[in-house]
């Protein structure tokens, strides 16, 4: 049997919830104790968008000049962040900047796929072709300037005249005396003399080579790699005929000819086709002496 009385047991309740009633100063702390946490969780997400935002930005510091616009014609490098995707090159990075931020930043390109040859440039101290170069391999900030030892036209375009001179100088195209007896015949070429002169057709006329040749940037008559390695894919091609080779030979034994090589190798190494420059300038000379000897 129960002691208590009805009255008693209210009592004893009502003492209890009392004590389950949280104070207002107990209310507040709770409070500032939510909002410290949202807060912080609110500045850990800033910090991680911010983060990742940083890692996938791209920093390119791009060379302009504008001689023929008052106020511009001091050389200068500008800053731009672009987005980084998945197989960026730097010429989509230069297209972006240029779609995006200034209109007037000028650069050469056309077919995207390092094929046209027009958009050699000097990226991260090196000469390369925008399109061709993945931004993923380059340490930032990526600088973008223009061929070395050409004139600059504005911002990454340079005067490439004298390039192309020195390409016309050796006669870039197919010569011969012989003709297929047929109209219609082929001038048909073994498959041994192909694969000789194979290499040397890949040339697109970028002018990377040219303007990473320490011989060419001293001595602004020298033929180059480029127009040395065009007239090497026309001496070597067995259907020009004897004549025609002697003619060529004469050419790039010249006072600024191959002769003017020093084998340092530097533009194999820059060749976006990987042409072996270097040993098709060798050969020649070697050619050239054998030439001569003939008419010892
Ligand atoms: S030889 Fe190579 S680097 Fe030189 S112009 Fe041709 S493709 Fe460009
Ligand atoms: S755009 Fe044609 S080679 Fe790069």
């Amino acid at each position: 049997m129960s002691t208590q009385t009805p009255t008693q047991t209210e009592e004893s309740n009502e003492t209890d919830a009392e004590a389950e009633v949280p104070s207002k100063g107990d209310e507040r702390r709770e409070e500032k104790r939510r909002r410290a946490a949202e807060e912080r969780s609110r500045r850990q997400a800033e910090e991680a968008e911010k983060a990742a935002a940083d890692e996938e930005t791209v920093e390119l510091k791009v060379f302009r000049y504008d001689p023929e616009v008052e106020g511009k014609q001091e050389p200068r490098f500008d800053t731009f962040h672009v987005p980084f995707t998945k197989g960026m090159t730097v010429l989509d990075a230069l297209m972006y900047s240029r779609d995006t931020y200034d209109s007037s930043l000028t650069f050469r390109h056309s077919c995207r796929q390092a094929v046209c040859g027009s958009d050699a440039m000097f990226v991260n101290g090196g000469q390369k072709l925008a399109c061709k170069t993945q931004i993923s391999e380059l340490e930032q900030p990526i600088r973008v300037e223009p061929l070395p030892h050409a004139e600059v036209r504005k911002d990454l375009v340079v005067d490439l005249e004298h390039f192309y001179d020195q390409m016309e100088a050796v006669e870039p195209y197919f010569q011969t005396n012989e003709y297929p007896d047929g109209e219609l015949e082929e001038q048909r070429q073994t498959r041994e003399n192909r694969e000789k002169v194979k290499m040397s057709t890949r040339c697109i006329w970028c002018s990377a080579c040219m303007s990473s040749c320490n011989i060419a940037a001293g001595d602004n008559e020298y033929l180059g790699p480029a127009a040395i390695n065009k007239a090497y894919r026309f001496a070597m091609d067995e259907r020009e005929g004897e004549d025609i080779k002697q003619k060529r030979l004469e050419i790039i034994e010249q006072e600024h000819g191959v002769w003017r090589c020093q084998t340092q190798f530097s533009c194999t190494e820059v060749c976006p086709k990987d042409i072996p420059l270097t040993e098709h300038i060798q050969e020649l000379k070697r050619e050239a002496v054998k030439n001569n000897l003939k008419f010892w």
